[in-house]
């Protein structure tokens, strides 16, 4: 595999092990607002406030990327929600002005969205299903997945399931990294027990992310785990795998916690699609945190 790859929110938590499972033959261009902290040979930072569309073109013309994995977002539900303005900016606006950058110069587009542009009430969910969104971070993702659809064969939409491992610059949005900073200091963490996803590991995620960039696949992928788990059922897990109390996981009931933004309630994602295309294997859920937490 060659090639050049842009990639968006790259230091982030998903971006960041994007570039670490890239192939060291292919280019990489590094878009972050952020000065770059991780070098090496074929790593290219840009610098960007990703607002400055002009600057965002100049990076195109000038490096002509084959392909652009999307993972920049304000991932945070509950901040979405506080900040509805920022949110439509970031994750449609963002979406927008790259699309248009890669219709204008013939990139493939992979965007990273989310299972809970479902609303929790239907699962397993396919990717025919129709997105019901319940807060208003789904909601950019809806918008920002129909900009998406709009490149036709040059676009993919992955929605991703909740993320597990570790981020390889600062804490980025894993669950599992602050997770383990509450173990190590003997905080107890409060698990949702009415919240079930179909967990993805980071490694895996990347994988599939960069060979839906590099090879011949369009539309819609469901980038999910084999397994079904509640949040309690996946903190005892983490806990015991990694030599903590699991009474550290308290089972709690979100839909009673204040001043947070709706979360739905089931959104295991069927994978078949994944995995009936991809050469990237989908992993069980012990499976797949065992390769997060030990690198592949
Ligand atoms: N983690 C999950 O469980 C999960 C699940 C489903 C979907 N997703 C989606 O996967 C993608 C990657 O998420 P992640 O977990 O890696 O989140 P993350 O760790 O928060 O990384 C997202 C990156 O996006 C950039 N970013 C943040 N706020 C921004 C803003 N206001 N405007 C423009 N860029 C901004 C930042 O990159 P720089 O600092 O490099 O600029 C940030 O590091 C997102 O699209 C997210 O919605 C994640």
């Amino acid at each position: 595999m060659a090639g050049k790859i842009l990639i968006t929110g790259a230091q982030g938590f998903v971006g960041s092990n994007v570039i670490q499972q890239s192939d060291p033959n292919c280019e990489i261009h590094a878009l972050s607002r952020q000065p770059g902290k991780v070098h090496r040979a074929g790593l290219h930072w840009h610098t960007v406030d990703p607002s400055d569309a002009a600057a965002l073109g100049k990076i195109f013309e000038r490096h002509r990327p084959d392909a652009v994995i999307h993972a920049a977002a304000m991932a945070n539900i509950d901040e979405c929600e506080a900040h509805q303005a920022l949110a439509q900016s970031a994750n449609v606006g963002f979406t927008q002005t790259l699309a248009n950058l890669c219709r204008a110069h013939g990139a493939k587009m992979v965007f990273c969205s989310t299972d809970t542009v479902f609303d929790g009430e239907h699962a397993p969910y396919q990717e025919s299903d129709l997105p019901q969104p319940i807060n208003f971070y789904a909601r950019t993702k809806v918008e920002a997945e129909g900009i998406v659809a709009q490149l036709g064969s040059k676009g993919v939409i992955a929605r991703l399931a909740l993320v597990i491992g570790l981020p390889l610059v600062g804490q980025g949005n894993s669950f599992l990294a602050a997770m383990i900073a509450s173990f190590k200091a003997g905080r107890a963490v409060t698990s949702p027990t009415n919240e079930v996803r179909t967990p993805v590991d980071v490694i895996t995620l990347a994988r599939a992310l960069i060979e839906l960039a590099t090879a011949d696949h369009t539309g819609i992928f469901h980038l999910s785990g084999n397994d079904g788990l509640n949040r309690f059922q996946m903190g005892q897990i983490i806990a015991d795998r990694l030599g903590f109390d699991r009474q550290l996981v308290l089972p709690t009931d979100s839909s009673t916690m204040l001043n947070r933004a709706p979360r739905p309630r089931d959104v295991s994602l069927s994978n078949a699609h994944a995995r009936a295309n991809l050469k990237t294997p989908m992993r069980g859920f012990e499976d797949g945190l065992a390769l997060a937490l030990h690198g592949g």
